[in-house]
């Protein structure tokens, strides 16, 4: 492993800086399996994904293959999505409805509670052999906060999904609250993978500063359609920070950028284009007023802000408003390639008006042959391709808004809380924070 620090965290001159070691070394990510991904809760799914009982949806998580699936009592489950005759993969449809999981192997079958309900031959077993003692593993701790399902994969966890996810709870509750109901994971799901270290896109995905650069291409289309970025301001466009808005530490490395809607209801979203008719900006208003009728304006204002937030260590959501709420998890293959799936989350009572943008947005910005994602996409790969260079030049930049009070969206607070927590999990050595610990302001509590 690199005999140099994984951070330089300088508070007197002050500078951050990260070494690229840590995006190329095997060794590094041999430590990260062990110290993160099987230490901290990981996201699973979205409990719209399982409308009706026996519904199931199979991924990994934090390298491991499970099944999340909907009990016959209607309970969710998250099951180890392996057969526990063997070890071969039990379910391998990606999603689907089923009564029972039945192995291809020999034919053991399980049902969504996890017991082995039949096998072939159960006869030839010895007299001791108990189907029962053969149920599916379960992860030592699974829990959802507002509809939005963790795991954990370590036996020692102590702390609560609730108390892990510290201040992010309220931005996913500022998600939740964007539906009376249960807000719902559209079908169809992005995979697509990147020649690049997990923790670039980590970066990249709470990174306000490189959209008018990266995405050029997409500002100039929306330019194109009469929006002046200028004019409308907000985080991701350069605006100062203030208390609520910018870049946040929420605690245990989960950071968040964003800001409330300091239009008002007047666009429907930072980076989007604009209504395209007076139908679409009637709708946006009468979906906005139900949301102050329930939330007051303050909250409201929040929940259409719009805002990245991260969920330590691999957990995004992109939150565009009028033009779509991306969900993404990722997993590293090896040092420099990753694996993500994406998924694009609505309310349910959402006008057939505003459904359009929505999709448009999750298909032509953050889909992998949209226009933004294919640009992020080349722009990790080329910074994974410079870090042959790591040994002569070792160290990535972090430092942006190291001297402000309130950091912008442009700056950098977001990616340095990552990084500490990470260094902290890495090292033991204990981060200390650069701003004073995350607080919802009281104003827009008591409004809610
Ligand atoms: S490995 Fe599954 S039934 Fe044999
Ligand atoms: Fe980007």
């Amino acid at each position: 492993m690199s005999e140099l620090p994984l951070i330089i965290d300088d508070r007197e001159t002050p500078k951050f800086w990260v070494n690229r070691a840590t995006m190329v070394e095997p060794k590094i990510l041999e430590t990260e399996r062990k110290s993160i991904f099987d230490k901290c809760w990981l996201y699973v799914g979205h409990e719209s994904e399982l409308e009706n009982v026996h519904d199931f949806r199979t991924r990994r998580v934090g390298g491991r293959p499970v099944v999340f699936v909907r009990n016959s009592v209607n309970n969710i489950n998250v099951l180890v999505n392996v057969c526990t005759h063997r070890g071969m993969i039990l379910e391998t449809r990606k999603e689907g409805n089923a009564r029972k999981l039945r192995c291809f192997y020999h034919g053991w079958t399980f049902n969504t509670e996890g017991d082995l309900v039949t096998l072939p031959g159960e006869e030839s077993y010895p007299k001791g052999w108990k189907r029962q003692d053969r149920c599916l593993p379960r992860p030592p701790h699974v829990d959802s906060y507002r509809g939005f399902w963790f795991l954990c994969w370590d036996k020692e966890q102590s702390q609560s999904l609730k108390e892990y996810l510290a201040g992010a709870s309220d931005y996913l509750d500022l998600i939740a609250d964007q539906s009376a109901s249960m807000m719902k994971v559209s079908s169809g799901t992005h995979y697509y993978s990147m020649e690049a270290n997990w923790k670039l896109l980590v970066e990249n995905s709470i990174d306000g500063y490189h959209a008018l650069t990266t995405h050029n291409r997409y500002v100039q289309m929306i330019a194109a359609s009469g929006v002046d970025f200028k004019k409308r301001g907000g985080s991701l466009t350069g605006q100062a920070g203030a208390p609520g808005r910018g870049g946040m530490d929420l605690g245990n490395g989960h950071a968040v950028v964003g800001s409330p809607d300091l239009s008002h209801g007047k666009i429907p979203g930072n980076l989007a284009r604009d209504f395209q008719n007076d139908n679409e900006r009637q709708e946006y208003t009468k979906y906005r007023s139900e949301l102050i009728k329930k939330h007051g304006e303050k909250w409201t204002d929040r929940i259409l802000g719009g805002r990245n937030l991260l969920i330590f260590p691999n957990f995004i959501i992109v939150d565009g408003v009028g033009m779509g709420c991306t969900l993404r998890t990722f997993y590293p293959a090896k040092p420099d390639y990753l694996e993500i799936t994406g998924w694009e989350i609505s309310p349910p009572e959402i006008s057939e008006a505003l459904l359009p943008a929505r999709k448009t947005g999750f298909l032509t910005f953050w889909g992998p042959a949209g226009l933004a994602t294919p640009d992020d996409v080349e722009a990790l790969a080329r910074c994974q391709q410079g870090f042959a260079s790591y040994q002569i030049d070792p160290w990535n930049d972090i430092s942006r808004g190291m001297e402000t009070e309130f950091p912008g969206g442009t700056d950098e607070l977001q990616m340095r809380t990552f990084w500490r927590h990470y260094n902290e999990l890495m090292t033991g050595e204990k981060a200390i924070p650069e701003s004073a610990p995350y607080k919802m302001f009281a104003s827009e509590v008591e409004a809610s």
